[in-house]
């Protein structure tokens, strides 16, 4: 069957720039969060990212309008019923997805596809909480949704081969590259760039180098574009710092493991941009003060 409707749970960061780029493809979209407060907020940052769309051209005012008209929010859990597909992005807390899904699982219809974009957690596990783990993929976005080109698409042992490949599909038909992952921690990017960051911040403590001169030797001699602690402020320390422990231990590599000046900075409350500080103090936005040890 094909996919018509789509419910996006949470309208944070993640999810707000899901529900975007599903309007955005033609896709009759409801975002469900916990307040009105929360939905106005997502349902603001995706008018403004269309804005800026439309201020450069490559959004008419009607399209505009149009992609507006297809996306929903809404409180109440009742108007994902009628969903073809449901993709979570709330929490990074197992109990709290678990409990979304069990809940989803005796609202929908069989034909529903459940999605987690979880970065870390087990799909598995996730999908268990439920009585249709052949119809449960994992489909992990990137921030900032809108701009990243990569979803990766991941499948359990249970998953349904056909629902899976439905799931590729749909990744591509959101103008993303799909990519095929397994349910294994960190699925392909997060296995990659998990060690990548961690290493950056042994590196500092180590005394190889600054924060800046890390950051510039990443982003101007290895093309990335932004250096890995301007990447971490970016994604967040605390959650680095989760996703970091939960991999390690999946696999009990040192690789994985936090090192303890970033365990620190989140007990410290230095969570990156998002608190104004992380391995940058952003109390001047135009110009952060790197942190010096
Ligand atoms: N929402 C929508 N559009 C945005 C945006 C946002 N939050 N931020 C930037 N953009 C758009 C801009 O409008 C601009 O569009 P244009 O080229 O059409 O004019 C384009 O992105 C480039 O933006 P800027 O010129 O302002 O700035 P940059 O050139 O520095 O690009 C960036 C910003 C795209 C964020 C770039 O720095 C980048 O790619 N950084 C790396 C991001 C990354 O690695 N993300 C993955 C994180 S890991 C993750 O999410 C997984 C999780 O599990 C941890």
């Amino acid at each position: 069957m094909a996919i018509q409707k789509v419910g996006v749970v949470g309208c944070g960061l993640m999810g707000s720039g899901i529900a975007q780029v599903c309007s955005q493809a033609g896709f009759s979209t409801v975002v469900r969060e916990v307040s009105g407060e929360l939905v106005e907020k997502g349902l603001k940052s995706i008018e403004k990212n269309l804005n800026r769309l439309v201020e450069k051209g490559t959004l008419t005012e009607a399209a505009k309008g149009e992609i507006r008209g297809r996306l929903k929010g809404t409180t109440s859990p009742e108007d994902l019923k009628d969903c073809d597909l449901i993709i979570e992005a709330i929490v990074e807390q197992l109990p709290v997805k678990r409990e979304l899904f069990a809940a989803l699982d005796a609202l929908c219809p069989a034909h529903t596809i459940f999605a987690s974009n979880t970065s870390s957690l087990t799909i598995t596990e996730i999908a268990a909480s439920t009585k249709r783990p052949q119809r449960f993929v994992g489909l992990h976005f990137f921030n900032p949704v809108p701009v990243m080109k990569l979803v990766e698409v991941v499948r359990t042992i249970a998953t349904d081969p056909t629902v899976y490949e439905e799931m590729v599909a749909f990744g591509a038909k959101l103008g993303k590259t799909p990519v095929r992952a397994n349910d294994s921690g960190g699925f392909i990017v997060n296995r990659l760039l998990v060690p990548y960051l961690l290493d950056a911040i042994r590196a500092l403590e180590e005394g190889v180098g600054s924060v800046v001169d890390i950051d510039n030797s990443m982003k101007l001699g290895c093309g990335y574009p932004m250096g890995p602690f301007t990447l971490l402020d970016f994604v967040g320390l605390d959650t680095t710092y989760y996703i970091s422990q939960i991999m390690f231990d999946e696999f009990k590599e040192k690789r994985f493991a936090a090192p303890p000046l970033l365990k620190r900075m989140v007990l410290a409350g230095w969570h990156g941009r998002k608190t104004g500080r992380g391995f940058y103090d952003y109390a001047d936005p135009n110009n952060p003060k790197a942190l010096e040890l």
